[in-house]
């Protein structure tokens, strides 16, 4: 089968199966944006967003943040955009079409590097969203004090059998999602879970401000104390916006491939980042006014989720059920953005490696849960002495995907649009070959030629600590 077009069995008017060459493709204005911010809404924003601003300094890292949203992440996630449309192929593909010859082919190939790594931790950690939803649902979290939490939390992770179980099942969820395709798949379930996601964060948004002293969390997060940004802080703010936005590893220019030649690039561009940010403050309305309200320190680490909300929950009326509607929120906006990323794997398989996508969601599941495996055993006894960098391999696969491949990937992407792909080609890539106005393009490339490779420069470079701010 040639590059990105697959066959596709459709039924014509007679009833009879005939196959057709054909790429998939979103369907609805709606479904593109619900797909897409449902990539970027995630874990990233629920659990890590909270406690980075719970760490650094709040309100002052969350206007750090808001600025490097416009000036850093949408221009890089329309970059992204007009690779995947103009292209129509997976990340590798996209960039051997582009650049013919050139060795810009290998940012696509780091980027399905990439999307192996995240998507084995990450959905680790989505598995444990399942395991404190099954907690909470037979009442396993209720009347635990901080220590008893701590502990669970521990053992659990290191229990050989459980963390691994929930790993596949939430594997087998998100590949039975990409089985079914762009729009049978991918499309349908998003249109539904992002609305869902959105009440249910509404209702706990509620529950949270309704409780006594709640002010207190509010104003940690929105009265900045500008004495708080310090260098630190920022380079903290630029990493979560590049994780959060889910740019820098071609998963967005994986969806834009599947974007209909009439959808407005700026503006879903728009949508998507408005809605993920939107989700990372709510989270804050959740968390910090619970957090104050119970006198529990906000700055916890992978354990504000797993021990301090539990504990929040189990002190407030109606804890069980608030607690159980919060892991059915923190799994949702996981699933929608593990599909984004074994989305980049499928279709990497589909083209590259001429495989139908049936085979190449199984394939490409097999391949990630084998690492998979490994990272959900990362704090068994079997494995915990595994260590590279005093890390162990979760931690590893975090640290690089988040800190090193995103920020490399993310350089390289608006640099070869800034600096190599035709003028001309952006123009109508933004403008749908004229008929939109798209009179910011000035602005977009002043900022994809200076301020967000010089950004990205800086996040990279202290990531691996060759400067330190
Ligand atoms: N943006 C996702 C989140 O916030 C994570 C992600 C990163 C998804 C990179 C795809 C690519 O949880």
């Amino acid at each position: 089968m040639p590059g990105s077009w697959q066959q596709e069995r459709v039924i014509n008017r007679k009833g009879v199966k005939k196959l057709q060459l054909r790429r998939e493709s979103f369907a609805t204005k709606f479904g593109v944006v619900a797909a897409t911010a449902g990539s970027a809404v995630g874990l990233g924003n629920i659990w890590r967003f909270p406690y980075m601003a719970g760490e650094n300094g709040g309100a002052a890292f969350i206007l750090v943040y808001l600025l490097f949203v416009f000036a850093f992440g949408i221009p890089v996630m329309l970059s992204e955009f007009i690779i995947g449309r103009s292209a129509r192929k997976n990340p590798y593909g996209a960039f051997r079409m582009l650049a013919p010859g050139k060795p810009w082919y290998l940012i696509g190939l780091m980027g399905i590097a990439a999307a192996f790594m995240i998507l084995a931790f990450y959905t680790t950690v989505a598995g444990w969203t399942l395991e404190y939803l099954y907690q909470s649902l037979i009442g396993g979290l209720a009347g635990q004090n901080g220590d008893g939490l701590a502990s669970m939390f521990d053992s659990f992770r290191s229990d050989t059998l459980r963390p691994v179980l929930w790993f596949f099942l939430f594997m087998g969820m998100t590949a039975a999602i990409n089985f079914f395709g762009v729009k049978k798949g991918i499309e349908k379930t998003t249109v539904i879970m992002m609305p869902l996601l959105f009440l249910i964060l509404l209702v706990l948004c509620i529950r949270s401000l309704t409780l006594p002293g709640s002010g207190e969390g509010l104003r940690f997060l929105f009265h900045p104390d500008i004495s708080r940004i310090t260098p630190s802080v920022i380079l903290a703010a630029l990493g979560q916006v590049f994780f959060s936005m889910s740019v820098g590893m071609g998963t967005l220019i994986t969806y834009a491939s599947y974007f209909p030649a009439k959808d407005n690039l700026s503006g879903t561009s728009v949508s998507v980042s408005v809605t993920d940010t939107l989700v990372a403050i709510l989270a804050g309305v959740v968390i910090f006014p619970a957090a104050f309200s119970f006198q529990v320190s906000p700055d916890q680490g992978p354990g504000l989720v797993f021990i301090t909300l539990p504990l929040i929950f189990g002190q407030m009326a109606g804890g069980t059920f608030f607690a159980a509607l919060f892991f059915i929120l923190l799994g949702l906006a996981a699933l929608t953005s593990t599909i984004s990323v074994l989305e980049v794997i499928v279709t990497f398989f589909i083209e590259e490696l001429n495989l139908n996508r049936k085979t190449a969601t199984w394939t490409a599941s097999a391949a990630v849960s084998l690492l998979g495996l490994l990272c959900a055993l990362s704090w068994n006894d079997a494995l915990r002495g595994l260590r590279l960098f005093g890390k162990n391999l979760f931690e590893l696969l975090d640290f690089t995907s988040a800190n090193i491949l995103l920020p490399v990937g993310g350089f390289f992407i608006v640099l070869f649009v800034a600096w190599f792909y035709s003028r001309k080609k952006i123009r109508a890539e933004l403008s749908n070959h004229g008929t939109l106005k798209a009179r910011y393009i000035p602005l977009y490339l002043f900022i994809i030629r200076f301020i967000a490779p010089i950004g990205l420069a800086i996040i990279f470079l202290n990531g691996v600590g060759l400067i330190r701010l």
